[in-house]
């Protein structure tokens, strides 16, 4: 069984550090890769750690991950509140998905409370910021070695 989980990032995440710090921090996405890795290295699995503006290249990583990766943690950034092709292709996985977001959508716009990719998720991850997708590792180390055991 594939030990790597597929972590995906949405448009303007690569802008991370410098964009709306206020909101998202000063931490860079590569940085965010780099802390990812660590958190996942002492549960025995790898990050395949993307990052894209297109959403079409965000589906097909979805439908890749489905065969190849143990679980797909996604930040869809503002596809998550727009994005139906997004949730198809993590509902046709069923390798567990893990939402997470630097930020707390349910503090920010109203059209951010609402997300597509939670109705494909275990669960969602939000308003920790980078330390959020530590979390999301800890979470989805948890459900890996739950359906291991089961
Ligand atoms: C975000 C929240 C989204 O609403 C926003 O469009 C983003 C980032 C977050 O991580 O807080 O790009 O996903």
């Amino acid at each position: 069984m594939s030990r790597v989980i597929l972590v995906l990032n949405g448009p303007n995440l690569n802008l991370l550090g410098t964009r709306e710090p206020e909101i998202y921090g000063h931490t860079s996405l590569e940085d965010i890769k780099g802390m990812t890795a660590a958190r996942a290295k002492p549960h025995s699995l790898d990050v395949d750690f993307r990052q894209s503006n297109k959403e079409g290249e965000l589906v097909d990583w979805i439908q890749e991950g489905r065969t190849k990766s143990a679980g797909i943690i996604i930040n869809a950034g503002a596809y998550t509140h727009t994005s139906v092709a997004i949730l198809d292709a993590l509902l046709a996985c069923t390798i567990p998905v893990v939402e997470v977001h630097l930020s707390n959508l349910f503090k920010r716009e109203e059209f951010r409370h609402h997300s597509y990719v939670t109705k494909a998720s275990v669960g969602l991850i939000c308003g920790f910021g980078a330390q959020g997708y530590e979390l999301a590792v800890d979470a989805m180390a948890q459900i890996l070695k739950k359906a291991k055991s089961a």
